[in-house]
């Protein structure tokens, strides 16, 4: 059993998604001696500890003082030797590269900007369009990935797959869909389906969506590119 305070978010159906494809990329034999991952957004610290067992050195970064507390503890009580850092996405790992890194970062749709965001909602509040942490991840991984590194991230169809798939492509990543899961909405998503209907963000009465994880790999010699903006956003929480 995790560790999980009430302010940390529970591991559910989009963290088995992203552990699972983790596990199929590794491959059964687990990773090979020597590779670095990185999880941003690692709340209890689930796919990170999944990492860490299938032999990744592991990195686990969460801009939650207490996701942070409760991944360190869940990896102590295990054994597990996973460095957890406190920050904004790659700010505390600004000068590293990593073999794999996955990410399942707030993806729900909502009017408050993710970055004044406070509680426990950081979990999920990822502005309009639910893509305001994706896209930073997506045009910011090319940098921290070995010349054959790959990128796994979980998010809703309702974000938009293709752009996902375009924000990866021009960042020089090969990208696609590796899994697929539907579901029933979850409470968020329930109290919002009626604003977001009437925005036709969602069909009238769906009450489902479907996660996907998107693979994208590293074409060897391409390092993506980046705007001052990405950079300027690449910042330690206040
Ligand atoms: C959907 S939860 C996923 C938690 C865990 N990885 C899992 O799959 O169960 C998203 C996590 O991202 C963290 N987060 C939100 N904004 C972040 C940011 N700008 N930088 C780092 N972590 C962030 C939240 O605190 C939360 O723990």
């Amino acid at each position: 059993m995790l560790l999980r305070p009430p302010g940390v978010y529970r591991p559910q159906s989009d963290t088995s998604l992203l552990a699972d494809a983790l596990t199929r990329t590794l491959g059964r034999s687990g990773a090979p001696a020597g590779t670095r991952l990185l999880e941003l957004g690692t709340g209890t610290g689930a796919v990170a500890l999944a990492a860490a067992r299938a032999g990744c050195e592991v990195v686990a970064v969460d801009v939650s003082a207490q996701a942070v507390l409760t991944a360190r503890m869940n990896a102590l009580v295990r054994g597990l030797p996973v460095r957890v850092l406190r920050g904004d996405l790659f700010a505390p790992v600004a000068d590293e590269v990593f073999d794999v890194i996955v990410a399942n970062p707030p993806y729900v749709a909502g009017d408050t900007d993710p970055a004044r965001v406070r509680g426990r909602s950081r979990a999920w509040e990822a502005g309009p369009g639910g893509r305001v942490l994706l896209d930073r991840i997506c045009a910011r991984a090319p940098r921290h990935l070995t010349p054959s590194g790959t990128l796994l991230v979980v998010h809703s169809a309702l974000n938009g797959v293709a752009a996902t798939l375009v924000s990866l492509r021009a960042a020089g990543l090969r990208a696609s869909v590796v899994a697929r899961h539907r579901e029933p909405f979850g409470p968020v998503m329930r109290r919002r389906a009626a604003g977001l209907a009437a925005r036709g963000l969602l069909g009238p009465g769906q009450r489902h969506e479907e996660l996907v994880v998107v693979r994208a790999d590293r074409i060897t010699g391409h390092r993506g590119e980046q705007d001052e903006e990405g950079d300027a956003r690449e910042r330690q929480p206040a």
